[in-house]
């Protein structure tokens, strides 16, 4: 089978497209041929090393954490899948691989895929929406008709969590670019900043919860638009006395996602009764897709998720 895999941190010259033998799922895992595998910033900053920390030593690796597909093998003794089974999940980032023909994936972290939605689809989810709820649910302990500011709201991330918000029944503000202002109002934004022609500072509200996707909202300057009781969600730390920061305020936190099965279930869910639904913005197959990341790390902008299919 045909896999990414890079056997030192580097630049993108280091991902190589490489034949491997295909691996035998042990107990707790499943082996998966992958339909579909979307792309995340996070896997070309664990290919660069800035993750070692969670990413460990451990060579060779592959690269990917997002996946959809199909159930080939159950390791001893699992019984929540049959073989035929349409799945989606999350790898964690030390067992990251999905850019590859198949992968073993735990049972734990997959999850069948609803059937409204296709492969590509629910190859965005994990990712991007356990974030999404990680830091909206868990972290801001969203309620219904509280303001809520989304910084990035059509970006990858962004997008995902305008529409959970939206769920909540929140009132949504969305900072994007002009060119995406109408994406925001249909994905449930109420109000939209243009971030080159506006300043979220001079906007005459206030937050309950400020989700900052993009990290250019430090929590000196947004705490000026946050409600007594506010709180600022950050899923891009600038360094240790940030993290520092965010473990010991009540008011301000840093997301480090680590996706569970009871965000893919209720993932599956939202999806399943049509309430979010990933915008796809490319598909390539797996030959394109070593180039493909090197575009999208330079900066190339596609409005929604780029895709892997096989
Ligand atoms: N800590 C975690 O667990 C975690 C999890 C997931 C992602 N992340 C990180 O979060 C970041 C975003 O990830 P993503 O997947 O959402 O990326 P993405 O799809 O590239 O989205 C980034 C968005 O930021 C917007 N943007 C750029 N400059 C902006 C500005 N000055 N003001 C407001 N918005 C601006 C872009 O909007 P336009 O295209 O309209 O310019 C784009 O939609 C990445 O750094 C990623 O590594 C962290």
């Amino acid at each position: 089978m045909r896999k990414i895999i890079y056997n030192q941190y580097g630049n993108n010259e280091v991902l190589k497209i490489t034949n491997i033998e295909e691996p035998t799922p042990m107990a707790d895992e499943i082996l998966i041929e992958v339909k579909s595998a979307s792309i995340n910033p996070v896997d070309w900053k664990i290919r660069s090393g800035d993750l070692k920390m969670m990413s460990g030593k451990k060579f060779p690796k592959g690269i990917g954490c997002d996946f959809a597909g199909i159930v080939k093998k159950n390791g001893e003794g699992n019984s929540k899948f049959k073989v035929g089974d349409n799945v989606f999940g999350w790898l964690p980032y030390k067992e990251a691989g999905s850019f590859s023909e198949f992968i073993i994936a735990k049972e734990s972290l997959t999850e069948k895929k609803p059937d409204n939605i296709s492969f590509e689809e629910a190859s965005c989810l994990a990712m991007i929406g356990g974030t999404a709820l990680i830091a909206l649910k868990e972290k801001g302990k969203i309620t219904k008709n509280q303001e809520i500011l989304i910084n990035g709201c059509t970006g990858g991330v962004g997008h995902i969590a305008t529409q959970i918000a939206k769920v909540f029944g929140t009132k949504i503000t969305g900072i994007c670019s002009s060119k995406n202002i109408d994406v925001a109002k249909k994905l449930g934004a109420d109000f939209v900043i243009d971030y080159r022609k506006q300043d979220v500072y001079q906007h005459d509200k206030k937050f309950d919860i400020i989700f900052d996707t993009v990290g250019n909202l430090p929590y000196k300057k947004a705490k000026t638009i946050l409600k007594k009781k506010g709180i600022l969600l950050n899923i891009n730390p600038s360094g240790l006395f940030d993290i520092l920061h965010g473990l010991i305020s009540s008011k301000y936190k840093i997301i480090m996602a680590s996706v569970n099965n009871e965000h893919l279930r209720e993932l599956a869910s939202l999806s399943a009764t049509g309430k979010i639904k990933p915008i796809i913005g490319k598909s390539v197959k797996l030959d394109e897709a070593i180039e493909t990341l090197s575009l999208l790390e330079k900066g190339e902008r596609i409005l929604g998720k780029t895709v892997i299919t096989n």
